[in-house]
């Protein structure tokens, strides 16, 4: 092995840079390998010109530094790819570019750093055109199988404990309901462990569909024994029983849907029922931005290193996780298989629910 690719793709999460700067020191260090890096997903290996050779000074302070210096796409599926032909916008399968692109750059074997929807399309390349690939598993919201965390959670979740923290004094004062939309798309780990760890009194995860009735009827049990506020976290994938999901925008053959909006239903939905003065907050994307907690950088780390070590031993199609303290390895297909969910009747729900927290 004497020279890999790597690239980033989809939503950027805290730890990237950690991947990319351990990937490049263990493969010099071990392998006297260069690694090659790939701009913006995909995108990098179709195009000409947007892939360098990563030396020690590219790396060099990316530690604690939030985004990715490789950038990243979330439109660059190369088997679906947005292009502008005749002035109409069409869909092109351009996935034989991702291999000529592979040959151009003279690589031996390529690491795909991303979530769900870049790992399924790196299995497509690995399945369909024996791209030798390994993958990292990455994103902020936990929903990836295969691995038992992704780097990316410990940094939001950080960052929406602190946000509970903050909105708890100021709920405190004005005796007031506070509403937090959190993201985690359709799985609700964000706010679950986020809402345990920063106090919530309600939890609405898209795992379980809330009953407006019963929501309500807890945060009104808490005033009448004298707790005359609430904290109130709501995944942006939360839905009401019988009713649907909420999307900002609507999807189409590129893009998924983009969820949002539900949090501000929900706050309408406990001002109604309840009278008591309620504000919302989106965190949005500050969950995602900034510099990595100490675990994802750790964890960040050990995973750039594990998929040097998988590619030197040949372990293509296959992604490097956690299980329980030790990196080992794991093939794609399985990953991708089946989503990872918070589950309703689990542990964590329990202990949740133990403690008097609703799920509505
Ligand atoms: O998957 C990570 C994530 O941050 C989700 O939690 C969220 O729904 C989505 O990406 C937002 O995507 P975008 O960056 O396209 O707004």
């Amino acid at each position: 092995m004497r020279r890999i690719g790597i690239l980033t793709g989809g939503g950027d999460a805290p730890g990237l840079n950690a991947v990319i700067r351990a990937a490049v020191k263990t493969a010099y260090n071990e392998y006297r390998c260069e690694v090659v890096g790939i701009e913006d997903g995909y995108d990098g290996l179709i195009a000409d010109g947007r892939a360098r050779v990563l030396a020690q000074a590219d790396i060099r302070g990316i530690l604690p530094r939030g985004g990715t210096i490789l950038g990243t796409a979330n439109r660059g599926n190369p088997f679906a790819r947005k292009v502008i032909k005749d002035g109409q916008e069409v869909v092109e399968d351009v996935s034989h570019l991702v291999g000529e692109g592979f040959e151009r750059l003279g690589l031996d074997g390529l690491i795909v750093i991303g979530g769900d929807g870049t790992l399924r399309i790196a299995h497509e390349l690995f399945t369909r055109f024996k791209l030798p690939i390994v993958g990292v598993p990455k994103t902020i919201d936990n929903d990836l199988g295969g691995t038992d965390v992704t780097f990316g959670f410990d940094t939001a979740l950080h960052i929406a404990t602190e946000a509970f923290d903050r909105l708890h004094t100021t709920a405190e004062s004005h005796h007031r309901v506070m509403v937090l939309e959190l993201m985690g798309r359709d799985a609700g780990f964000i706010p679950l462990h986020a809402g345990v760890a920063g106090g919530a009194d309600v939890i609405l995860i898209p795992e379980m569909p809330f009953d407006i009735e019963v929501m309500c009827k807890a945060i009104k049990q808490r005033a009448a024994f004298g707790s005359k506020f609430s904290l109130v976290a709501v995944s942006e994938g939360a839905r009401a029983k019988g009713g649907e999901q909420v999307f900002s925008r609507p999807g189409d053959a590129v893009y998924v849907p983009r969820l949002g909006g539900i949090g501000y239903k929900v706050g309408a939905m406990i001002e109604k029922c309840t009278s008591i003065e309620t504000r919302v907050t989106v965190l949005g994307h500050l969950q995602r931005g900034g510099g990595p907690s100490p675990f994802d950088r750790w964890l960040g780390t050990r995973f750039g290193a594990g998929a040097v070590h998988l590619a030197a031993s040949g372990g293509w199609g296959r992604m490097v996780g956690l299980r329980g303290q030790r990196i080992e390895d794991v093939a794609i297909a399985d990953a991708i298989a089946v989503p990872k969910r918070v589950d309703p009747n689990g542990e964590p729900v329990r202990t949740a629910k133990g403690l008097g927290i609703s799920f509505g």
